[in-house]
């Protein structure tokens, strides 16, 4: 199994273009399924996940083709299968984004159940309740949802109880499709279900809203081909400049999207890094400088993500002060704050709090990582840290990040790969 090899130390200084975005892409991916003509997908990034939606749509049956620029074609007009096996589902849990679609433009689905992770228990019953008020039927058996749906689903007045992303997103893929008017609210705002709705836009959905608590869908009878590049990456962006500002770096990052990053930039410059935004590029420099502590409280968009969260508490382990985490999206996701304290951080948690001394300098050691954005979070502590990290399990990190190391490597970081 694969591992990284970090020798700690050195500031990150250099250049970097940013990624499409995870995030997006994969709703986007799942959203092809809707319209009976190709779409062409771009600027999607080299990831694992990216990978395992691809051959999720190929077992259903959709012809995917890369073009001469790297764009992804796929013609869902093929699909011969309505069903997302356990092997898939259980590798990556936005496999349920097929379940929508699939519903909506076919009548029927058949997605394994997906279970909780290490993040979280993570449930879907607001995709299932919401597709339900659509008309759909849903029957859980043998490990797999099965929806069925008779003609077109229905427009229908869904409140989300809480702000969930995916389930925003699968019931607008769902809704445009529908028979009427759907109103989500309570929806998510995150810039990548804008996104999603500047897609289906592009395929000639009617929605409006997208970005506020409220969406609404006029349902149309068919979705048409069209041509979309996926946004930046605004979670792969603040990890690189997590790090830079961590080590006392700088670093430009080209072709970001620094619109959706208020939150992320906003607690950078209490760190005290300088920052400055000329419109894709974001300029960090810290100056050599320790950072400041900063106290975090992860929120739904536009509030501080959960997704960086764990870089965050990173850089608090070695700033001049105390500092407090708060995570309030997923029950579990400070679980690699045990692994930092065994590199010398001094983090104590509580409830859904942790609580970080931050110390000069961190130790170097054999770690393991346990989800995405924890594993980039201890690349983060190995890169400040005196000595060598070995951060095992890396394959979340392949989930998340194209070439980490490479790019890392780039801005001047002694990392490599080792299996
Ligand atoms: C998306 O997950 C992201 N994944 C996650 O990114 C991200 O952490 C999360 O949104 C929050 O921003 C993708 O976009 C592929 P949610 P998702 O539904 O959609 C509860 C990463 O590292 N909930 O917004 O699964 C749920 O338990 C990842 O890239 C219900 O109770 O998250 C959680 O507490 C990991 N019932 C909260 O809502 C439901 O039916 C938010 O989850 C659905 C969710």
């Amino acid at each position: 199994m694969d591992k990284l090899l970090i020798r700690g130390g050195r500031p990150l200084h250099g250049e970097l273009r940013v990624s499409g975005a995870k995030n997006a892409a994969l709703p986007i991916l799942a959203a092809t399924l809707l319209a009976s003509r190709p779409v062409v997908v771009r600027n999607l990034p080299h990831l694992h996940d990216v990978t395992t939606m691809i051959e999720l749509l190929g077992c259903l049956g959709v012809q995917v083709i890369v073009d001469e620029r790297l764009g992804v074609e796929v013609d869902a007009s093929t699909i011969t299968n309505f069903q997302a096996d356990y092997e898939l589902v259980k590798t990556m849990r936005a496999s349920i984004l097929v379940l929508g679609p699939l519903v909506a433009r076919f009548g029927e689905a058949h997605v394994s159940f997906p279970g909780g992770c290490a993040i979280g228990s993570r449930p879907v019953d607001l995709h299932l309740k919401g597709l339900e008020a659509m008309g759909a039927r849903i029957e859980v058996e043998g490990g797999y949802i099965h929806a069925y749906s008779d003609g077109r689903l229905h427009g229908a007045h869904i409140v989300m109880e809480t702000v969930t992303v995916g389930g925003t997103e699968n019931l607008l893929m769902a809704a445009v499709l529908a028979d009427g008017q759907t109103i989500l609210d309570n929806a998510a705002r995150e810039p990548e279900v804008v996104d999603l709705a500047n897609c289906l836009i592009a395929m000639g959905a009617d929605i409006s809203g997208h970005g506020t608590d409220r969406i609404v869908v006029n349902g149309v009878s068919d979705l048409h081909s069209c041509e979309y590049a996926v946004m930046p990456d605004r979670i792969e962006s603040g990890t690189y400049l997590v790090a830079a500002a961590a080590t006392g770096g700088s670093i430009v990052l080209r072709g970001a999207a620094p619109d959706s990053m208020d939150a992320i930039l906003q607690k950078l410059k209490e760190t005290g890094a300088a920052i400055e935004i000329d419109g894709d590029t974001i300029r960090l420099d810290m100056q050599g400088r320790r950072p400041l502590p900063v106290n975090i409280k992860t929120a739904p968009y536009p509030g501080f993500p959960t997704d960086m969260q764990a870089q965050f508490t990173a850089l608090n382990t070695i700033a001049d002060g105390a500092s407090s985490v708060v995570e309030t999206v997923f029950e579990n996701r400070l679980i690699q704050t045990h692994e930092m304290n065994r590199m010398g951080a001094k983090i104590k948690i509580e409830g859904n709090t942790a609580f970080i001394q931050g110390q000069a300098s961190l130790t170097g050691a054999p770690v393991m990582a346990s989800d995405l954005r924890a594993s980039a979070s201890l690349v983060i502590a190995g890169l400040v840290a005196q000595g060598e990290t070995l951060v095992d399990r890396i394959y979340h990190i392949d989930r998340g990040y194209e070439c980490i190391e490479e790019r890392m490597q780039s801005l001047g970081a002694d990392i490599r790969r080792v299996s």
